[in-house]
């Protein structure tokens, strides 16, 4: 891959294992994770305005507006961690945050090369829901059945206690999936049309996933 190109996004619907995989690929590729998500939690534990407007919309379930979103992702991509590039995790997920980011990219005199598409089927997106947990201050997944901590409630990585998301509650997800379909799922065709995706069975083990992942990016 060409070094000024390396900005990569990862797409997918809740639960897909977004931020699992990214964790990996970042370690892989020396480039930070950008996710809108955790950005967005870093701001409520923080109780910045940001994070308490934000907030509204993440216990619904409901994207919170592009321009608050682009906003941050924006001053994020600007650091100086990000020079070399970056992955982005659940960012864009509207057709204005992908125009967005185009815009930011030329700014940098970047452009994104792959857009990775992680896809899993609806039931099986529920079942990882319930299981999930978070550490609190490193904010790596787990799931009590698929990949679970080697002690319970506490983070392999910094020995961080582990919480189960607000947003994980069944009703929350239900809502978060109708809003992927809705205002998220158009970027498969904005992105495929455009030649840069790469689809992904995101329903396999965490290893086999990572791997399909490492080769789609080896492909470019
Ligand atoms: P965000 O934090 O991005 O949540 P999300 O897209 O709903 O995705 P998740 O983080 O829930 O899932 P993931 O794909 O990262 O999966 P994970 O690896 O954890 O966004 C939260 C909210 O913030 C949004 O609802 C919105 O309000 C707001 N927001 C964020 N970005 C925004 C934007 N751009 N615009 C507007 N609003 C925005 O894995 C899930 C579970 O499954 C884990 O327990 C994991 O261990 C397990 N697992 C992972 N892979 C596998 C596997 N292969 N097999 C079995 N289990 C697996
Ligand atoms: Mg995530």
């Amino acid at each position: 891959m060409p070094v000024e190109s390396r900005f990569l996004a990862l797409l997918g619907p809740p639960m897909s294992g977004k931020g699992t995989q990214a964790a990996r690929l970042t370690q892989l590729l020396g480039i930070p994770q950008i996710s809108s998500g955790d950005l967005f939690r870093d701001n409520i534990k923080n109780q910045t305005n940001l994070g308490l407007e934000a907030k509204k919309y993440m216990d619904r379930g409901d994207l919170v507006p592009d321009e608050v979103t682009i906003g941050m992702v924006k001053e994020r991509l600007h650091r100086e961690d990000c020079l070399r590039g970056a992955l982005l995790d659940g960012f864009p997920r509207t057709i204005p945050q992908a125009e967005a980011l185009d815009e930011i990219l030329v700014g940098v005199d970047a452009s994104l090369a792959v857009v990775i598409s992680v896809a899993v089927p609806e039931d099986v997106l529920v079942e990882r829901a319930c299981g999930r947990r978070i550490c609190r201050t490193c904010g790596q997944s787990y799931h009590l059945k698929f990949g679970p901590p080697k002690a319970p409630g506490i983070c392999d990585e910094d020995g961080g206690e582990l919480y189960q998301r607000n947003d994980d509650k069944p009703e929350t997800v239900r809502q978060r999936l109708e809003v992927y379909q809705a205002q998220t799922s158009p970027l498969v065709e904005f992105y495929r049309a455009r030649g840069i995706l790469q689809e992904v069975n995101g329903d396999q083990t965490i290893d086999d996933v990572a791997d399909d992942i490492r080769q789609a990016v080896n492909e470019l």
